[in-house]
C-alpha cells in the first residue's frame, strides 16, 4: 500500500493511502521505496516508455519513488483519455521542483478556477496582439532579416545555430509579452537563454525525478537540482524588472503588450473576490509564456536544419517549390502556405520526427477514469506518451523514417492527419499552437528561400539528442550557404 500521487505524498501530513484496485493497469516490477526510478534510462526515457507498452499494453503503471504514474500510449488511447474524458484529466500534478519556483501560480502548472482564468486571458491577449494577423507576421519576417544577416556573416563556414536561433524565436514571444526584442549582442539575454537550456536538461533528468519523488530530502542535498532553483530565481528577477518598467509608464487605454493588458486586468478585477489577477501571478504567467514560447519552436527549427542537411534532395525540392511560388523578390507570407504543400508537409514531418515534447506534460486525474478494462482512481499522475503517437506504426507508413509523404495525398496535396498531435490535445493542449505554427512556417520557409544547409565536410549528421523536458538535437555546427 503506497500513496498514489505526489499530491498525496506532499500536500498532506496524513497521506491518503489507496489499496491498488484489482483492475488497475499493470506494469513492470518495482523496487521497494524507489520503485522504477532506476530501471528507466532518463536519457532515453521516451523510448523506454514506448518499449514498455509492447510488453504491458497501451495503459500501464510505473512507480517513481512513492508515486504511481500511469503511462498512456498510442493515438486511440490518448485521444480517448485527453479528448473524450478530457474533463477528468484536465489537472496537473504538483511537481515540487516546479512548485518551489512558481508557488503554484501561472498557467502551465495550475488548476481549477485560477488556471481557467489565466489560460483564457493568455489566449485572448495573444489573439489581440495578432496571432494570425499581419502585424505579427511582419514581426517574424523582420526578425528573420536580422537573423539571416547575422548568419550570412559566417559566409557558409560552420557555426552553431543554437543560441542565435533561440534568441530570434524568443524575440517573437518577447515582443508579444514585453513589447520589445533583444539584440543578438545582448550578453545578458544570451546567458539567460543558455541557462534555460541547462535548467530544462536537469529538470528532465534523474535529478528532476529524484527531487519530485523525495523533495524534503533533495531540498537539503547538494547537486545539479540546486542549480535549477538558482537559474529560475535569476530568470524571475529579469522578468520582475520588465514588469516594474511597464508599471512606470503603463497607460490602460493604450496597451502595448501582454504585461500592459495584464496590469489593466488587475485594475479591472481588483474588487472581484473571484479574480486571480495580481502581480505575483503576472510574473509567473510571464515566466510560463517566455519559457514555453522560446525553447520549443527554436528546437523544432534546429531539427529542421539537421533533417534538411541529412536529406539534400528533400531540401532541394522544398527550395524549388518556394522558388516557383514565391521567388526571390519578396518574403514568404502566411497566405503562401496553401500553395506550398510540399514545404508544409516537410515542416509537419520535422515536427513528427523531431518529437520535441516527447512525453507531453503530466496530467492528473481529478475523478475516477475508466480506460478500456482499467480503472484509474482520482489523483493519479498521467503521462501521455506522445512519442508512441508520433511513431505509431498503425498511423504512419514509415514511422521511423523522415518521409514528407506522410502529409501528402496521391495528388501531392497537403493532408492533415488527426494523429499528428505534437501540441497534445484536449483541455490542456498547447495554448501557443497557432503562434508556433505561424513562426515555424515563416521562419522555415524564409530559411529555405535564403540558405542551403549542409553539415561541415567530413562531419556526420547530428541525429543524436538530449532529453530534458524537450528533445533537442545534440549541439552541432552547420554550414548555411546563401542561395543567391
Ligand atoms: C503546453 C507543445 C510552442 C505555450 C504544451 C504542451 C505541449 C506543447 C505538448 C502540453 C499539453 C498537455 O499538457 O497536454 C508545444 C510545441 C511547441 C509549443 C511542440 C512548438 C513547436 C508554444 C509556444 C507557446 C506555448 C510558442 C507560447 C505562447 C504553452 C503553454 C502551455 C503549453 C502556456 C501550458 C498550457 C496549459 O497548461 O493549459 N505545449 N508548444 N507553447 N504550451 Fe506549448
Amino acid at each position: 500500500v503506497v500513496p498514489f500521487t505526489a499530491r498525496d505524498q506532499i500536500s498532506s501530513n496524513f497521506p491518503r493511502l489507496y489499496k491498488q484496485p484489482a483492475n488497475f493497469p499493470p506494469g513492470p516490477w518495482a523496487l521497494p521505496f524507489v520503485g522504477n526510478l532506476f530501471t528507466v534510462n532518463f536519457k532515453k526515457i521516451h523510448i523506454n516508455l514506448t518499449q514498455f507498452s509492447e510488453k504491458y499494453g497501451d495503459v500501464y503503471t510505473l512507480r517513481m519513488g512513492q508515486t504511481r504514474i500511469v503511462v498512456l500510449n498510442g493515438y486511440q488511447t490518448i485521444k480517448e483519455a485527453l479528448i473524450t474524458q478530457g474533463e477528468s484529466l484536465s489537472d496537473r500534478p504538483i511537481q515540487p521542483m516546479i512548485e518551489d519556483v512558481n508557488h503554484n501560480l501561472g498557467v502551465i502548472s495550475t488548476n481549477g478556477h485560477l488556471w481557467k482564468q489565466q489560460r483564457r486571458f493568455a489566449i485572448q491577449t495573444l489573439k489581440y496582439f495578432g496571432v494570425g494577423k499581419r502585424s505579427l507576421e511582419s514581426a517574424v519576417l523582420d526578425e528573420f532579416k536580422f537573423l539571416s544577416t547575422h548568419i550570412a556573416e559566417y559566409k557558409g563556414k560552420p557555426f552553431n545555430p543554437h543560441l542565435i536561433t533561440n534568441n530570434a524565436v524568443s524575440n517573437i514571444i518577447c515582443t508579444l509579452v514585453f513589447g520589445h526584442r533583444f539584440e543578438y549582442s545582448n550578453a545578458k539575454f544570451q546567458k539567460l537563454m543558455s541557462m534555460f537550456d541547462q535548467s530544462l536538461q536537469i529538470q528532465g533528468s534523474i535529478w528532476g525525478q529524484l527531487y519530485n519523488s523525495f523533495p524534503v530530502v533533495m531540498r537539503l542535498l547538494p547537486g545539479p537540482h540546486q542549480t535549477v532553483q538558482k537559474i529560475w530565481k535569476e530568470v524571475i528577477v529579469f522578468l520582475r524588472t520588465e514588469i516594474e518598467e511597464h508599471m512606470k509608464d503603463w497607460n490602460s487605454s493604450d496597451p502595448r503588450d501582454y504585461i500592459d493588458c495584464y496590469l489593466s486586468e488587475i485594475e479591472k478585477t481588483k474588487d472581484d473576490i473571484s479574480g486571480t489577477f495580481d502581480v505575483e501571478n503576472l510574473a509567473m504567467c510571464t515566466l510560463d509564456l517566455f519559457v514555453a514560447g522560446s525553447e520549443t519552436t527554436s528546437t523544432t527549427l534546429r531539427w529542421g536544419f539537421v533533417y534538411m542537411s541529412k536529406y539534400p534532395e528533400i531540401q532541394e525540392k522544398v527550395q524549388a517549390e518556394i522558388d516557383r511560388v514565391i521567388g526571390q523578390s519578396r518574403q514568404p507570407t502566411m497566405a503562401d502556405r496553401s500553395n506550398l504543400p510540399y514545404t508544409d508537409a516537410v515542416i509537419h514531418e520535422v515536427q513528427r520526427m523531431g518529437n520535441i515534447v516527447p512525453l507531453s506534460l503530466p496530467h492528473i486525474t481529478n475523478k475516477e477514469v475508466r480506460l478500456g478494462r482499467y480503472v484509474i482512481p482520482e489523483g493519479v499522475t498521467i503521462i501521455p506518451n506522445l512519442t508512441s503517437v508520433m511513431l505509431d506504426k498503425n498511423e504512419w507508413k514509415t514511422p521511423n523514417t523522415f518521409n514528407p509523404g506522410h502529409f501528402l495525398n496521391e495528388k501531392g496535396h497537403f493532408e492533415k492527419r488527426a494523429s499528428f498531435i505534437p501540441f497534445s490535445a484536449g483541455k490542456r493542449a498547447c495554448l501557443g499552437e497557432n503562434l508556433a505554427r505561424m513562426e515555424l512556417f515563416l521562419f522555415f520557409t524564409s530559411f529555405m528561400q535564403t540558405f542551403s544547409f549542409a553539415m561541415p565536410p567530413g562531419v556526420k549528421h547530428a541525429m543524436d539528442y538530449n532529453f530534458g523536458i524537450t528533445l533537442s538535437p545534440v549541439s552541432y555546427e552547420i554550414c548555411a550557404t546563401l542561395r543567391q
